[in-house]
């Protein structure tokens, strides 16, 4: 499998409405069993309601979806962004998509100039991730989520840099 074989794309606002239900159908699958926090109807409803509020980012590689992310949008111009979730499919880890799709995101919008995120205290894969692409450690928030877990934040600015 070649990385550069994967093709992003990104849907902002109303786009998100153009995505047809197959493929829609995929990403809540791949968020029920991947993602600890993984998103119940209702808020896959406010997604499709309220579409200015998001960025969708999906990575397939001959057309089929291996992988998301979802963005709040917290500020158009310039655009700055809350990661809400990213997420691979199991077969597809560890071979540096994750990471792909934060480059191609930067490179996809240059006026990006930082993305905020909360993530589990003890999802050491992501926060290594989120460390090797940039983000730096704000603060841990204690008993964040609703089972009580600990999260941590994270900023990324344009200044940081990608490892070469
Ligand atoms: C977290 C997740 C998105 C990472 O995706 P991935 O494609 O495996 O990540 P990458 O291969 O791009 O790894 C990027 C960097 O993360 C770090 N990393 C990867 N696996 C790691 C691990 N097990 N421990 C620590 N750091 C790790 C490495 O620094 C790696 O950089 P390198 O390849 O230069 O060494 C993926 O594991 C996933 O979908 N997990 C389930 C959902 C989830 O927890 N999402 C995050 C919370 S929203």
């Amino acid at each position: 499998m070649k990385k550069n074989k994967t093709k992003s794309h990104f849907y902002i606002g109303k786009e998100i409405r153009s995505l047809r239900q197959e493929r829609f159908d995929a990403i809540k699958n791949l968020d029920k069993k991947r993602m600890k926090y993984s998103w119940k109807k209702g808020a896959w409803s406010e997604l499709l309601q309220c579409p200015d509020n998001y960025l969708l980012h999906e990575l397939t590689l001959d057309k089929e979806l291996i992988g998301f992310s979802l963005y709040l949008v917290e500020v158009k111009k310039p655009l700055s962004l809350h990661l809400l979730k990213v997420v691979l499919g199991e077969a597809w880890e560890g071979k540096g998509l994750a990471r792909k799709m934060f480059e191609d995101l930067v490179e996809f919008y240059p006026k990006l100039e930082q993305i905020y995120l909360e993530v589990e205290a003890e999802n050491t894969r992501a926060i290594g991730l989120y460390e090797t692409t940039g983000f730096e450690k704000l603060r841990l928030l204690k008993k964040y989520y609703s089972d009580q877990s600990d999260a941590l934040s994270m900023l990324w600015n344009r200044e940081s840099r990608f490892d070469a």
